[in-house]
């Protein structure tokens, strides 16, 4: 690899069936997560992205309800570690999203979740886990195509990938 070149980015799928496999596996995600843990979601309308934040909330040992802040773009909530629940649904630009505070170096202390992630590409912290949720041909069918990028966001995929299989 040339001296320059970032890091190759790893990658992987897991597979979900319903919606409780998806819980599942965030919650896998939510345990194993770490202060500064970035996971940045990515598919259409009801692909599942919500669904999979209520897992990681769970596995973050948060209380009370999650729901999409598709009003306030950020919701952040106490747990284990805290979690900041981005939906990046309704924003004009990505920089109106910086503007807005609701990408901030403070969260390296939790966990931040950001739905419809590529609606701030280039804008993104440079250490993520990128999960991709594309429906399949079955009603509950999910194909989770992960990327990390960083170490540190490889080795929680392939934690989550060893509970998970
Ligand atoms: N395997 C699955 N994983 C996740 N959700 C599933 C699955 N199968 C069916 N579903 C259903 O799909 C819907 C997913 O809704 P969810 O709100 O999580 O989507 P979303 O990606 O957040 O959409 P939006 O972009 O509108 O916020 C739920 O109604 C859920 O029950
Ligand atoms: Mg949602």
């Amino acid at each position: 690899m040339h001296p320059n070149s970032t890091a190759a980015i790893r990658g992987g799928e897991w597979s979900s069936t319903d919606v409780e496999v998806t819980r599942a596996l965030g919650r896998a995600l939510g345990r194993a997560a770490n202060p500064g843990t970035v996971l940045a979601l990515i598919g259409p309308l009801g692909a599942g992205k919500t669904q999979l934040a209520k897992g990681v909330a769970d596995g973050l040992e948060v209380i009370g309800v999650v729901n999409s802040p598709t009003f306030i773009l950020m919701n952040e909530h106490p747990g284990r570690l805290r979690m900041y629940h981005i939906d990046a649904y309704r924003l004009g630009d990505p920089e109106e999203a910086v503007a807005a505070g609701l990408l901030d170096e403070r969260q390296v202390d939790g966990v931040t979740v950001i739905e419809w992630a590529d609606r701030l590409t280039g804008w993104l912290p440079p250490e993520r886990l990128e999960i991709e949720l594309m429906p399949g041909a079955g009603e509950g069918e999910r194909t989770l195509r992960w990327s990390a990028h960083g170490a540190s966001h490889e080795r929680l995929a392939r934690r989550v990938g060893d509970l998970a299989s």
